[in-house]
């Protein structure tokens, strides 16, 4: 048994010490991992904590190590040196390898500070009159909210970032594949990022010469600016469609939490319940011991925020869709949907700008029929449709 407690433990134990969720002869968990990860990583939380620990292990080809308690999520995210990103999974996705992602300390706390303020909210709220001028007016009767959030993340970001000068055709052609299940969104594309390469070329040019003042406007002319557009597009794009689209389909089916007054808390919840950034991923750059277990330099580390945001010993009622839990504080470290640390998400205030602004402009919606069954891909998004309708 692992023990939860602190103390350093003089022999630590290795990583078979640790629960782990059932195995396939022949493949360990990676079947598992590949077409139901979510059921693995549940299975495998509820093993940890029977067994008194707050980490289980993965068996995916390489060792693998899952954490889901505050602790675990304070120490991965605010150890930079030790947990690195650039032996994550976002290394094998072309659209996320690259950028500040990719990037590791000490450069990585540089690049952000140059990177930061043009998704500050100062700068948003300079934005706002482009993206608000952006929000698409919601159909009349009845429509699919996932794949109509997708066409309005698309507009909103492509306001945001460029005016809307961004070939629309060209950049839903970019964003789609990241969809669609794995592996697709990792396989190279080369002609279509050299086409949009292309693209953010010809608009940067603009900007560089006769000013601007949209996202492409701040980060043009930074070093590696158009990569870091690039990738936080991708970044962004997924994410917030599915972010929007779940809280269409919660505020549908509680009409009563549709107002501006509960938007921040209804989107908080949603975010809780279906954290698009469900798992994070980390390589360890030594050994680390944990909970008198010895953690292997080379192994994956991960952290869950799906999980975090579930976890009984935390939340109260879990899996029930409250707001009202908003009035207080979420437990430190247990709520994590845009990760935190040096690396939270760089796209936060923006994401929350958008979505605000296109639920308040949302007329009053009801459910008619959907399947919000999570399906965690790149991002966590529901397998859909989700029908609503207009009211
Ligand atoms: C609801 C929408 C969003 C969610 C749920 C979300 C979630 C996250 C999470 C969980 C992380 C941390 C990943 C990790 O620790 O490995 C992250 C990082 C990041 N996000 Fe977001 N994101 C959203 C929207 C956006 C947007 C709109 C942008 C556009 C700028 C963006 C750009 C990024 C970037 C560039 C990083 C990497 C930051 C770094 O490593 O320093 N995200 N996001």
């Amino acid at each position: 048994m692992v023990s939860r407690g602190t103390r350093p433990n003089p022999r630590p134990a290795s990583l078979s010490a640790l629960p782990e969720p059932p195995t396939r002869p022949g493949n360990g968990h990676l079947q598992d991992w590949a077409l139901a990860p979510l059921p693995l990583i549940e299975n495998g939380a509820r093993r940890a904590r029977a067994a008194g620990s707050d980490v289980f292990r993965l068996r995916l080809g390489l060792p693998a190590v899952v954490g889901f308690s505050p602790a675990w999520n304070r120490r991965l995210l605010g150890d930079l040196n030790t947990f690195r990103s650039a032996g994550g999974f976002s290394a094998v996705v072309p659209y996320l390898a690259g950028g500040v992602i990719l990037t590791d300390g000490p450069a990585h706390r540089r690049r952000r500070q140059t990177i930061n303020p043009g998704f500050g909210r100062a700068h948003l709220e300079a934005l706002r009159g482009r993206t608000h001028a952006a929000l698409p007016a919601a159909p009349d009767g009845e429509f699919d909210a996932l794949s109509w959030a997708d066409g309005a993340v698309l507009r909103l970001l492509n306001a945001a970032y460029f005016g809307g000068e961004f070939n629309p055709r060209l950049l839903h052609a970019f964003l789609a594949p990241l969809r669609r299940p794995f592996p697709v969104p990792a396989l190279p594309r080369p002609l279509l990022f050299l086409q949009v390469d292309a693209e953010l070329r010809r608009l940067a040019t603009r900007r560089l010469t006769g000013g601007g003042d949209d996202l492409l406007a701040v980060l043009a002319p930074l070093p590696g600016g158009l990569e870091e557009t690039r990738v936080s597009l991708a970044a962004a794009h997924d994410t917030t469609t599915h972010a929007l689209a779940y809280a269409l389909w919660h505020l549908a089916r509680h009409p009563q939490w549709h107002a501006p007054e509960h938007h921040a808390a209804v989107l908080k919840e949603t975010l809780r319940l279906h954290p698009p950034g469900w798992m994070g991923s980390r390589r360890l750059s030594r050994d680390l011991e944990w909970n008198g277990v010895r953690l292997p330099r080379g192994a994956l580390a991960l952290y869950a925020p799906y999980l975090s945001a579930r976890d009984p010993e935390l939340w109260e009622g879990p899996t029930a869709f409250r707001p009202e839990r908003w009035e207080h504080k979420p437990p430190a470290w247990a709520y994590l949907p845009f990760g935190g640390g040096e690396r939270l998400c760089l796209g936060m205030h923006l994401a929350q700008m958008l979505i605000l602004d296109v639920l308040s402009a949302l007329p009053s919606l009801r459910a008619v029929r959907g399947d919000d069954t999570p399906v965690p891909g790149i991002t966590l998004g529901p397998r859909g449709p989700l029908v609503v309708k207009s009211v």
